[in-house]
């Protein structure tokens, strides 16, 4: 029996519905930016694996680091004990992140290293003896799909059910450059009528939200606001950091820095599942007490898994490349000569692009799980390209080593699926 046969026995898979769904495609190796399937087929990897392997599928570095790794030791508790892979990490990561980040907390995927943020600017001010109970949040924004991280995110196709039971959220728009000042007023007046502890935020992109940009000035005025006010900040570099941007992080952007950065996904190259929340000194500090309950308790039990942690020193390492480095420069340059030819063409409504993440708004009404959607999907994979549709929007986000034919392969099935609508 195919694998994909076999998986409908006992498989429940995520973001699917079962009844509606076609069989999931068995993929059974990747290298660099090609998967094949069990039958044979090639796919070019056009969003890195939801933006996880960058640096390109079972990187050669990376698998030596991590096979040394297994060989010396694989899992121990990370309360009470320490060890250098999480040591290492600790250093190089600190190294590139902005510089008001000073300490990192561990935890195991996306979703938990935000819940984790969250929970630390909460403590922050309980442990300070204030008040707050509001979080500040953008409409259209992701963070996951844990409790707290669902209550910042706005996207109703995942929460719907749960919205009963979340955390206090205020909403506000992303600043687009016109409507900056008047952002400002707004989220005056709401800080004013509620305790806001922390903004969380994507920097610069939202990616659930079909990679939807806003205006850096806007957000850097947004922050600076919320740092007059006592309200701490949190940005969300899940999808955005470790170079995605053109830069380290998106927020090298941004004068304000933030308290807290949540990162996963890339943080460990797609090989392994780990994340960091980073933070302040001064906020490491207000749990630094003889009061044992001003600590943090909070702990995942595979939290800084030395095999994940040398996974992700070794990822740090290929960012720093200039081979990465050049590569990076050579894919935006790629996307923007792409986004000529395609920008005016009667199919394409609007394009967009930061860094090596390059994404197109199609004339059509596409629902995010719709047959049209379904039908794109398919017609990419036909051709041998993976790319996920989201609502009416085509992404590209590849992995750092993509070729340059294989870039040209992608764009041409792009511009050869507007023929199906
Ligand atoms: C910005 C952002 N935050 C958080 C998450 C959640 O990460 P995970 O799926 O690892 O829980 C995602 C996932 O796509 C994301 O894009």
């Amino acid at each position: 029996m195919s694998l994909s046969n076999r998986d409908k026995k006992h498989i429940w898979h995520p973001l699917t519905q079962h009844k509606t769904s076609k069989s999931a495609i068995a993929i059974v190796k990747a290298k660099g930016a090609t998967l094949w399937d069990e039958n044979g087929n090639e796919y070019i990897d056009g969003i890195a694996s939801w933006y996880t392997c960058m640096y390109g599928h079972c990187h050669p570095y990376i698998t030596s680091r991590v096979a040394e790794q297994m060989l010396l030791m694989d899992q121990v508790v990370f309360s009470g004990f320490t060890h250098e892979p999480a040591i290492e990490l600790s250093e190089k990561l600190i190294a590139i992140l902005p510089d008001n980040q000073q300490k990192l907390f561990f935890s195991d995927n996306g979703s938990t290293s935000v819940e984790i943020a969250i929970k630390m600017s909460l403590q922050y001010y309980f442990n300070n003896g204030e008040k707050k109970n509001a979080l500040l949040a953008f409409e259209d924004g992701f963070h996951g799909d844990t409790f707290g991280a669902m209550s910042v995110s706005d996207l109703s196709v995942y929460n719907g059910p749960f919205e009963d039971f979340f955390l206090n959220v205020i909403r506000i728009p992303t600043p687009n450059g016109k409507n900056n000042a008047e952002l400002l007023k707004q989220i005056e007046i709401l800080i004013s009528e509620n305790d806001v502890a922390s903004f969380i935020y994507e920097p610069l992109v939202q990616g659930a939200a079909a990679m939807k940009m806003h205006n850096a000035e806007g957000l850097n005025d947004i922050l600076k606001l919320c740092k007059q006010h006592n309200i701490l900040t949190i940005a969300d570099e899940v999808m955005t950091g470790f170079g995605k941007t053109g830069s380290n992080f998106a927020s090298d952007y941004i004068e304000t820095k933030p308290d807290f950065i949540c990162l996963s996904k890339a943080l460990t190259a797609g090989m392994l599942p780990m994340a960091i929340t980073s933070c302040t000194q001064e906020i490491y500090d207000a749990f630094y007490s003889d009061t044992i309950e001003k600590g943090f308790f909070h702990g995942h039990t595979y939290t800084a898994n030395p095999l994940a942690c040398r996974v992700a020193s070794a990822g740090i390492d290929l960012l720093q490349t200039k081979e990465i480095q050049n590569n990076i420069k050579q894919i935006i340059a790629a996307h923007k000569q792409f986004d000529i030819t395609i920008k005016d063409h009667p199919k394409v409504v609007a394009t967009r692009q930061i860094g090596v993440i390059y994404a197109i708004d199609l004339n059509v009404k596409m629902e995010r799980y719709g047959d049209l959607r379904n039908k794109l999907f398919d017609f990419f994979m036909k051709e041998g390209v993976f790319l996920r549709p989201l609502g009416n929007t085509i992404y590209i986000l590849p992995p750092y080593v993509i070729s340059k034919e294989e870039l040209e392969r992608i764009y041409s099935v792009i511009k050869k699926s507007f023929l199906l609508f």
